[in-house]
C-alpha cells in the first residue's frame, strides 16, 4: 500500500498516530489514507475482544486456539515446535485482520513467586532467547507483526508499574537483556512493547538508554516500539526516549502535549517525525501482508497442534518402579481412579491479559476415560473454593481414598488454584494447598502406585517427591491438554519435555528470597548473576529437581564429546546420542560451559546451547550444538561492552544441569581488551598493562632508590606488594620516596598515563 509521507501529514496527524485510537487501534489518518490497525494479545494465543476493551482478560473475546503458555511451550525446548505455534498463531490474527500480537515475553523468571512465570519461558536467557526467536519467525512469516515484550527487567508483578528494578550491569546485559537481545537480533520483531516498571530508577517507557542506545544502537532493531497499556509516564519524555507509540488511547491528552512541546522548542519535530515515520512502516507492513491467511479457521489442525504441543510440554519428573515394573506408562486395561477436581475442570492457562476463550476444551478425565479399555473412576478429592467446611473436605477426602484403594492405579491431579496465580499480583508462597496434600498422604497410604499430575504456572514445592512413585509436571497446558495427558500417562507420547526452572526444595532457598518485591518501589537484584541453577550450583544446594531435568519412557546414552573452533570463531560441540531402551523418544541435549580460574564472577556452568533428537530405540545419531563465540562474552563494566575472556573453557554436555554425560576443554583466544589507564588505576593493574607497567617499574625502582621496602616497616612474611597493588596510580606520590629514593611526582605519573594511552594527554 502507497501511504503519505511525513511531509504530508500536519503537526497534530503526526502526534495523534503515535497514540491509539482506542484499546486496541492505531490512530487512522482519514484525510491522506491511512488506516488503522490492531494490536492485541497474545501471548499463547489470539484474544480479540468483540466490544471495548479491557486489558485484564474480563471482556469476552473471538474463539480462539489456546496453545500452551510459556510456562508449558518452553519446557519443550522445542524450536521447531516453537515455529510451527507462532505460524498458528499467525494464521490465526491474520484471519481476524490482526496486524501484531502481543508477545511472546521473554522475561527471566527471577523469583517463582512472580504471578506471570507461565507467561515466561525460562530462568535462562539463552532458552529464553532461542524460543522467542522461534515464535517470533513463526507469528511473523504470516504477515503479521509479533511484540516481544516486556522490555524489560519486569520480573514481579507487585508494585509493577513503578517499581524499579534495581540491577547492575552485569546481570542486566547478561541474565536480564540477552534473551531479548537474541530475539531481536535473530528474528527482528516488528515490535518491541516496553514495560511498566522502572530499571535503576528510571521508566522503560522513557529510557533513552534502553530503548535506543541498546535496542536500536547496538542491537540494531528495526521496528517499532509501542508501550505496554498504560505505561506511559511522561510521553514527550518517552518520545524523546524512543517510545513511538502510546497504548492504549490518551484521549487526546497527550498527543496536545506533544503539540505543545513541538511548537515551545522543547520537542524536535524531527523526533516526532522519527516516530510517527515508524507507525506508518508498521501500518505498511500490516497492510501489505492483510489478507496472508484466510478463514474458515481449521479448529481441529489447531486443536491438534495444541495437543501435540501441549504433551511435549509436560515433564516427567520421576517414574520410579514399584514391585519391579515404573509406574508409568499405565496400561490401557488397568483399573485406574482418577481423583482431583483439576481431571475434570482443567486449570490450563493463566489470568489477566493473556486469557484465551478457547475454541474447544478437553479434560484429562474425558481424555483418560477415551483411551483406556476398562473402567476409569473419578473422585473430586478436593475443593479449589476458598471456603470450603471441614466436613466437606473430609467427606471428599474419604470418598477419594475409597476409590483409589480399590483401583490398582491411582492418578492424582493437584495444582494451585486460579486465583493464586495471575498478572497483577505475585503469589505469597510456592506450597499446594494443604487440603490438597493431605489428600495426597491418604491416597498414598492405601494406594504405593500413586502417580501426581500437576497443574500450575509458578513452580510448586514438591514435599513428596520422595514418597510418590511418579510425578508429571502439566504445569498450563492449553485447550487440549487433558487429551496430552491422556497421550503421556499411557505412552501413547513419550514424554520429552525438560525443566526450564529449577524446582527448589523450599522457597527459603531461591536465589531472590531476600529482595523480593522489595520496599519503597526499589527491588534489589542482589543475587547478580547468580539466578535460577547458577544460584544453586555456585551455593551447591540440594534441589528437588534441577534445572534441564525431564525423564524419558527410554533411555540415552551419550558417548565422548569433542568441541572444536568454527571458522567464524564460534565452538561447534559434537557429541553423539544413543536410545538405549525399547521406545522411539526424543532427548533434548544441553550444553554449558564454565571458565574455571576466571579473572570475573562467573556461575559454575552456563547453559549455552541445546538441541534435540529424536531415536528409534538402538538408534545412534551426532547432535551437534553451535556456541556462539558472543554467547561465551561477559559484560565488561569497565569499557562497557561485551568481551570475551580468553582461557581454556570447560564444556560439558548433559542431560540436565546436574547430569552432565561428557565434557571436554576447549582454548579460546580473548578478545583485546584495552581499559585506558587513569588516576584511579591501581597500582597492580597498571604493572599488569603492556606499556604501562613497565615505565611504572622503573619508577618505583627510582622511588625505592634500589632498595627493597618490604623489610622495614613490616613484619616477615607480610606481602608488602599485595598491600600497595591497591593504590590508585594518583595517590602514588604521596608515599613519597619509600626506599629513600627519587619521589615519584604528579607529573610522572600523568606522563606515564598519556605513554599508556597511546601516547596523547588522555586527561
Ligand atoms: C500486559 C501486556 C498486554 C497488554 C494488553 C498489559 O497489562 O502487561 O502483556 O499485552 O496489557 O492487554
Amino acid at each position: 500500500m502507497t501511504l503519505p509521507a511525513l511531509a504530508d501529514l500536519t503537526l497534530e496527524e503526526k502526534a495523534a498516530l503515535t497514540s491509539g485510537a482506542s484499546f486496541w487501534f492505531t490512530e487512522a489518518v482519514e484525510r491522506v489514507g491511512i488506516p488503522p490497525v490492531m494490536l492485541t494479545d497474545g501471548p499463547h494465543g489470539l484474544r480479540k475482544q468483540a466490544g471495548s476493551g479491557d486489558h485484564l482478560g474480563i471482556g469476552d473475546s473471538v474463539p480462539a486456539t489456546c496453545f500452551p503458555p510459556a510456562v508449558g511451550l518452553g519446557s519443550s525446548w522445542d524450536v521447531g515446535l516453537l515455529r510451527r505455534v507462532g505460524e498458528a498463531l499467525g494464521v490465526e490474527a491474520s484471519i481476524e485482520n490482526v496486524g501484531v500480537l502481543l508477545g511472546p515475553g521473554v522475561n527471566i523468571k527471577r523469583s517463582p513467586l512472580c504471578g506471570r512465570n507461565f507467561e515466561y519461558f525460562s530462568e535462562d536467557p539463552i532458552v529464553s532467547g532461542e524460543l522467542g526467536a522461534a515464535i517470533v519467525r513463526g507469528i511473523q512469516s504470516q504477515g503479521v507483526g509479533a511484540s516481544l515484550k516486556h522490555f524489560a527487567a519486569n520480573n514481579q508483578e507487585e508494585d509493577r508499574m513503578r517499581a524499579s528494578s534495581d540491577v547492575d550491569a552485569r546481570p542486566l546485559r547478561e541474565i536480564y537483556l540477552r534473551g531479548f537481545q537474541r530475539v531481536v537480533e535473530d528474528a527482528q520483531p516488528w515490535t518491541v512493547m516496553c514495560s511498566y516498571n522502572r530499571i535503576n530508577g528510571v521508566y522503560a517507557s522513557e529510557d533513552p538508554w534502553l530503548l535506543t542506545s541498546v535496542l536500536r544502537d547496538e542491537w540494531g532493531f528495526e521496528g517499532l516500539v509501542v508501550s505496554d497499556w498504560g505505561a506511559v509516564n511522561e510521553r514527550v519524555a518517552g518520545i524523546a526516549a524512543g517510545l513511538d507509540l502510546e497504548m492504549p488511547s490518551s484521549g487526546g491528552i497527550t498527543d496536545a502535549q506533544i503539540v505543545r512541546a513541538v511548537t515551545d522548542g522543547v520537542l524536535p519535530e524531527s523526533v516526532l517525525d522519527t516516530a510517527a515515520g515508524r507507525v506508518i512502516d508498521l501500518v505498511r507492513k500490516v497492510t501489505d501482508a492483510a489478507g496472508t491467511a484466510t478463514g474458515p479457521l481449521d479448529v481441529d489442525a489447531h486443536h491438534a497442534l495444541a495437543r501435540d504441543a501441549a504433551a511435549r510440554s509436560i515433564v516427567l519428573l520421576k517414574n520410579d518402579s514399584v514391585e519391579g515394573a515404573p509406574v508409568l506408562p499405565l496400561a490401557k486395561d488397568a483399573r485406574l481412579a482418577v481423583i482431583g477436581e483439576f481431571a475434570a475442570a482443567p486449570r490450563y492457562q493463566g489470568a489477566g491479559s493473556s486469557m484465551i476463550n478457547p475454541t474447544r476444551l478437553d479434560t484429562a478425565l474425558d481424555a483418560i476415560r477415551q483411551a483406556a479399555s476398562s473402567e476409569v473412576a473419578f473422585s473430586r478429592g478436593f475443593s479449589t473454593a476458598v471456603d470450603v467446611a471441614q466436613e466437606e473436605e473430609v467427606s471428599l477426602r474419604t470418598e477419594a481414598v475409597a476409590v483409589a484403594a480399590a483401583a490398582e492405579v491411582a492418578v492424582v491431579f493437584l495444582g494451585v488454584p486460579a486465583r493464586l496465580e495471575s498478572e497483577g499480583y505475585d503469589r505469597d508462597d510456592i506450597d499446594l494447598p494443604v487440603n490438597q496434600l493431605a489428600l495426597l498422604e491418604a491416597v498414598l497410604a492405601v494406594n504405593p502406585r500413586t502417580v501426581v499430575v500437576l497443574s500450575n504456572g509458578g513452580v510448586v514445592a514438591l514435599p513428596f517427591a520422595e514418597a510418590v512413585p511418579a510425578i508429571l509436571e502439566g504445569w498450563l497446558l492449553g485447550q487440549a491438554g487433558g487429551g496430552a495427558t491422556a497421550d503421556i500417562l499411557f505412552g501413547d507420547v513419550n514424554p520429552s519435555a525438560k525443566l526450564t526452572e529449577t524446582i527448589p526444595l523450599r522457597l527459603e532457598d531461591t536465589p531472590a528470597f531476600l529482595d523480593f518485591p522489595g520496599e519503597f518501589s526499589h527491588v534489589r537484584y542482589s543475587e547478580g548473576l547468580f539466578v535460577g541453577y547458577r544460584w544453586y550450583d555456585a551455593r551447591r544446594m540440594p534441589v528437588a529437581f534441577p534445572f534441564g531435568h525431564g525423564l524419558s519412557y527410554t533411555t540415552f546414552t551419550y558417548g565422548d564429546c569433542f568441541a572444536a573452533i568454527t571458522p567464524s570463531g564460534d565452538v561447534e560441540v559434537r557429541v553423539t546420542v544413543t536410545n538405549s531402551g525399547s521406545r522411539a523418544g526424543r532427548e533434548v541435549v544441553q550444553g554449558y560451559t564454565a571458565l574455571p580460574g576466571s579473572a570475573i564472577q562467573r556461575a559454575p556452568r552456563e547453559l549455552k546451547a541445546f538441541a534435540s533428537v529424536e531415536l528409534d530405540p538402538g538408534e545412534t545419531r551426532e547432535v551437534v550444538l553451535a556456541v556462539r563465540r558472543s554467547d561465551l562474552a561477559y559484560w565488561d563494566r569497565r569499557v562497557d561492552g561485551w568481551v570475551v575472556e580468553g582461557g581454556r573453557y570447560a564444556v560439558e554436555v548433559g542431560a540436565s544441569s546436574r547430569d552432565i554425560r561428557s565434557r571436554t576443554v576447549i582454548d579460546i583466544a580473548g578478545d583485546d581488551l584495552v581499559v585506558p589507564v587513569s588516576r584511579s588505576t591501581s597500582l597492580g593493574e597498571a604493572l599488569r598493562h603492556p606499556i604501562a607497567g613497565p615505565l611504572l617499574q622503573q619508577a618505583m625502582g627510582r622511588m625505592m632508590g634500589g632498595g627493597d621496602a618490604s623489610g622495614s616497616i613490616m613484619p616477615e612474611g607480610v606481602d608488602m606488594m599485595r598491600i600497595l597493588e591497591a593504590f590508585p596510580l594518583g595517590r602514588i606520590g604521596l608515599m613519597g620516596a619509600l626506599g629513600g629514593g627519587d619521589p615519584v611526582t604528579t607529573e610522572d605519573i600523568d606522563r606515564l598515563i598519556d605513554a599508556a594511552n597511546g601516547g596523547a594527554p588522555t586527561r
